[in-house]
């Protein structure tokens, strides 16, 4: 329990109203509540996932990989890129949609609580690598009259359905994304190296439809690395979450200064940053 106290996820309180008895206890914090089952936003799964032996062996592969020219320490361990193993392995393929599913009510509740504006006026939005559809389906229901599709892999979206404002197209970001007002991507690019950032950034930039002489725009859930967070303990997160994408898909956290460079890079002419959860960001990048 003292490893626990320490990192927040117990404190210990004073059972006893007598003043005399010594009788203590421990109680939950913030971050233990967000572990339990029954509270309505649960991020267990994502917990669990990040704790899979499939996804922590290629930890172990690290100084390997570093020799080899393996893509990533996934596929020095498992063989094949991690999006391979996800198509192949239904077991994989389940559980690490439901833990982005389980991040994704986190992050769907305060991105629709504190920055709706960012929505407001869209008539089309196309969610790139959306998984499972759990943040397009929380914007579809929050705004009616806002179409939304998710683009994503076959095996991710196999056997699901749309409702009335929102559909599902299987296929490749890299080679086609649809048109739409606003194109939205959460934990995507950061799960890329640079070039294929740019590569994508272009993609979403040509399927952006004009709107009443702008231009429209590409919405980004993602991390923004600040080391003005250091303090929080939040930063430290970012790092950990910056390993978590190197190992697994090649990816990585970025700074301000490197996600401005790609933005310009793939031909966006400004952004906007707005700060959600203390370490995540909504970035609105306008062409
Ligand atoms: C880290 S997950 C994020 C899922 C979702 N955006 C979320 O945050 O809950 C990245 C997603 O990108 C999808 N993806 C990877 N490569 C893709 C590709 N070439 N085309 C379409 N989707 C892809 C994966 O299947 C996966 O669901």
């Amino acid at each position: 329990m003292r490893i626990l106290v320490h990192s927040k996820f117990f404190t210990k309180i004073k059972i006893s109203k007598d003043e005399n008895e010594k009788l203590e206890g421990y109680w939950l914090t913030p971050s233990s509540r967000l572990l339990i089952k029954d509270e309505p936003i649960n991020v267990a799964p994502f917990a669990l996932a990040m704790l899979d032996p499939i996804l922590t062996y290629p930890w172990h592969h690290l100084s390997e990989w570093f020799q080899n020219d393996d893509r990533t320490p996934f596929v020095t361990t498992h063989g094949r890129t991690f999006w391979e193993q996800a198509g192949e392995d239904l077991r994989l393929n389940r559980f690490f949609n439901e833990s982005m599913t389980s991040d994704t009510w986190l992050v769907a509740s305060v991105i629709l609580k504190d920055c709706r504006h960012v929505f407001e006026g869209l008539e089309s939005m196309v969610d790139v690598g959306g998984g499972i559809g759990t943040m397009a389906k929380a914007i579809a229901d929050s705004f009616p009259g806002l179409k939304c599709s998710v683009l994503e892999l076959p095996h991710v979206i196999a056997g699901l359905e749309g409702t009335q404002n929102l559909t599902f197209i299987a296929g490749d970001m890299f080679d086609s994304i649809p048109p739409a007002d606003a194109i939205f991507t959460k934990w995507v690019l950061d799960g890329l190296p640079d070039e294929e950032c740019i590569k994508l950034l272009k993609k979403c930039k040509e399927a952006l439809i004009p709107i009443k002489d702008k231009g429209g725009k590409l919405i980004i859930a993602d991390m923004v690395l600040d080391n003005e967070i250091k303090e929080h303990g939040a930063f430290e997160t970012q790092l950990f979450l910056d390993m978590v994408v190197m190992t697994l898909v090649l990816g990585r956290q970025r700074t301000e200064e490197e996600w401005a460079k790609l933005f310009y890079e793939a031909g966006f002419t400004s952004y906007k940053i707005h700060p959600v959860l203390g370490l995540r960001s909504l970035i609105e990048v306008f062409p």
